[in-house]
């Protein structure tokens, strides 16, 4: 895809991959709205990025979505990229977990429904616009599972499968359809310190980025990229070892 001259609409972009993400469509010269729920956490990072254009909007509600795609295709009708990047992940044990389903529910909402509903919505206005792509970010974890985050390594492997049909489906309306597949990164993803293990933020949206700009569909980093081309053995084998 051409990272230039785009108008993206990229949810939970005011930090880790998200934001990544979007101060490289901004270097390349596209428009780009962040949204998340944390309307200090837009700022902060408008702060920073002030040609960032900010909403706050919690993908978890569905009315919320509605008129998050209301507004943006009304203030920036050249809105061209959707990018579902926002996300949470919970570390469950299942045979101890005492929280109530509608907690429960909710990575499922956001990792999943959300980015299933705003591709949708958005499919009638992306269809009349030039060089109009949906991004959908999943994780190495949608080919093989850590059983520590069962349900958010379910939803990512649902995104997946989402992303192929969805790509399949949209050939004929000119739509590009494109995956990224982070490994494990250094972000706040689950909570602050949880995965300082994880690669550079940069390192990871320079490559990224670079792959999709050269036409690429769907890209990995490091083990990611090494998962998403495995086979079912060596995923098995992957499987075991994460889990160990
Ligand atoms: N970091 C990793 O190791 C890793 C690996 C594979 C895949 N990923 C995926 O990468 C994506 C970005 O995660 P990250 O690592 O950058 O973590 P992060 O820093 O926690 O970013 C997640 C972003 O999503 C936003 N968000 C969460 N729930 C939302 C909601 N209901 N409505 C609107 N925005 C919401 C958050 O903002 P608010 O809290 O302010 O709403 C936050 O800005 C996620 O889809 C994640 O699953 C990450």
């Amino acid at each position: 895809m051409n990272l230039a001259n785009n108008t993206v609409l990229l949810t939970g972009g005011a930090s880790g991959i998200g934001l990544a993400l979007a101060v490289r469509f901004l270097q390349a010269g596209s428009k780009v709205i962040i949204c998340g729920r944390r309307a200090d956490k837009l700022a902060e990072a408008q702060q920073r990025y002030p040609a960032l254009n900010l909403r706050v909007c919690d993908v978890a509600n569905a009315a919320e979505r509605v008129e998050l795609v209301r507004w943006a295709t009304a203030e920036f009708p050249g809105l061209n990229v959707l990018v579902n990047n926002a996300g949470i992940q919970n570390r469950i044990q299942l045979a101890d977990d005492s929280a109530d389903w509608e907690t429960r529910r909710q990575e499922l909402v956001i990792n999943v429904e959300a980015p299933m509903h705003l591709s949708t919505l958005l499919i009638p206005h992306l269809r009349r616009q030039a060089g109009a792509a949906i991004i959908n970010v999943t994780s190495g974890l949608s080919f093989a599972p850590a059983a520590f985050v069962p349900i958010y390594s379910a939803t990512k492997a649902a995104l997946h499968s989402f992303t192929l049909s969805l790509r399949h489906q949209l050939a004929p309306t000119g739509i590009a359809v494109l995956e990224i597949v982070p490994p494990a990164v250094n972000t706040d993803l689950g909570g602050p310190g949880l995965h300082t293990f994880g690669v550079p933020v940069d390192a990871f949206a320079d490559s990224v980025m670079a792959r999709l700009a050269s036409g690429e569909q769907e890209v990995g980093y490091g083990t990611s990229e090494e998962v998403r081309l495995a086979s079912r053995a060596e995923l098995d084998e992957r499987f075991r070892m994460m889990n160990r």
